[in-house]
């Protein structure tokens, strides 16, 4: 009995000493020390002892148990400890790692422009308005002066939806839809984009306006020129040469065309204004009373000027790009320019 416990702690203490996982020590105590572990099975030897010789081998057998019972102990805290420092060695994090950085996007050039012409229009008083880019016909065309089958409708490339229905050619329809839903006195832009089969280095099938329409009692041609100089100074810098040049459009009467000194060469003259000096930048023009019958206005007492410009063009001017495509063409070393 003596000789098989001292054998059996010898073969334990053997076999424990090359454990390193909790999984195998485990598989251990259940051969060594379970219900039909070899303790118990040498422990059934002791019925068949004698009555002196039993406590003698009972007890032998409980500090063979309890040796077993504290190496096996030692054995998994070390294994836990060993454990832990890994799992905290694997998990540490370095909290003087700068950040990973997000690319973030920019505005886009036409955005800017909107943006800061609508401010500048905001200090004058004027209100943002909008309309549809799909647009009923009679909007974009026969409430301002323009009928059908009449000539004017061929200073616009029309995309027609259907016989009624277009894609608006111009902002101006935001005019009538303004006036239609309020009364005088109106001082209102409106910003969006406008269709035109249309498609060079200066011109694009989708682009972008700003309208402005401003309608009360008393207003003048020289309200128009004033709140326009006014606005071409501030977006272009103080000092910036106005121009007004007689033009047509069916909805203003009379109209006219506005330039600006040329913001390259300053108005010597030079490629980008073809050696005029000047740059056309937008049209505009007394309200007809035509579009007032339209809107139920009463002309007699209430007179108003609209203008629409170009935005793309503006941004070229502005920043200096030299073709309306690249506004469209999304390449991230342009745009992030801005
Ligand atoms: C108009 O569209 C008028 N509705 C402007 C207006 C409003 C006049 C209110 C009077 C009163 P026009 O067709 O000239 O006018 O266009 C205005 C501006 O839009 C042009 O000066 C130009 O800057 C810009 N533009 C015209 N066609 C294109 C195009 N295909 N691509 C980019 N910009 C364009
Ligand atoms: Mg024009």
């Amino acid at each position: 009995m003596k000789e098989k416990l001292e054998a059996l702690l010898q073969g334990a203490l053997v076999e424990l000493s090359t454990v390193s996982t909790e999984e195998t020590l485990h598989e251990l105590r259940v051969k060594y020390l379970g219900k039909k572990g070899l303790l118990t099975s040498v422990m059934k030897g002791l019925g068949s002892l004698s009555p002196e010789e039993r406590p003698v081998a009972g007890q032998m057998a409980n500090v063979v148990k309890v040796q077993l019972e504290e190496r096996l102990e030692g054995i998994l805290q070390d294994i836990r400890e060993r454990d832990k420092e890994q799992k905290l060695r694997n998990e540490r994090l370095d909290v003087t790692l700068p950040g990973r950085r997000r690319p973030v996007g920019t505005k886009h050039p036409v955005s800017l422009v909107i943006e800061e012409i609508s401010e500048i229009f905001a200090g004058l008083g004027f209100k943002v308005a909008e309309g549809p880019e799909i647009e009923m016909d009679y909007y974009n065309f026969e409430a301002l002066n323009i009928p059908k089958d009449h000539p004017a409708r061929d200073m616009q490339d029309t995309f027609f939806v259907s016989e009624s229905v277009v894609l608006r050619t111009h902002t101006s329809p935001v005019q009538i839809r303004t006036m239609l839903k309020q009364p005088p006195p109106v001082r209102i832009i409106a910003p969006g984009t406008v269709y035109r089969c249309d498609s060079d280095a200066t011109h694009s099938p989708m682009f972008h306006q700003i309208e402005g329409l401003l309608v009360d009692k008393g207003i003048t041609f020289g309200d128009l020129k004033g709140i326009l100089t006014i606005f071409l100074n501030q977006y272009f810098g103080s000092g910036t040469g106005v121009r007004l040049r007689p033009s047509f459009f069916p909805f203003t009467e009379p109209s006219a065309e506005v330039d600006i000194a040329c913001v390259m060469c300053k108005g010597k003259g030079c490629r980008i204004c073809k050696n005029t000096g000047w740059l056309e930048i937008l049209g505009a023009g007394m309200v007809d009373p035509e579009v007032y019958r339209h809107v139920s206005y009463d002309s007699e007492t209430f007179t108003g000027f609209a203008f629409g410009m170009g935005i793309e063009r503006i941004a070229m001017l502005r920043y200096g790009i030299s073709d309306m495509r690249l506004l469209f063409e999304n390449d991230l070393r342009f745009l992030s320019q801005f």
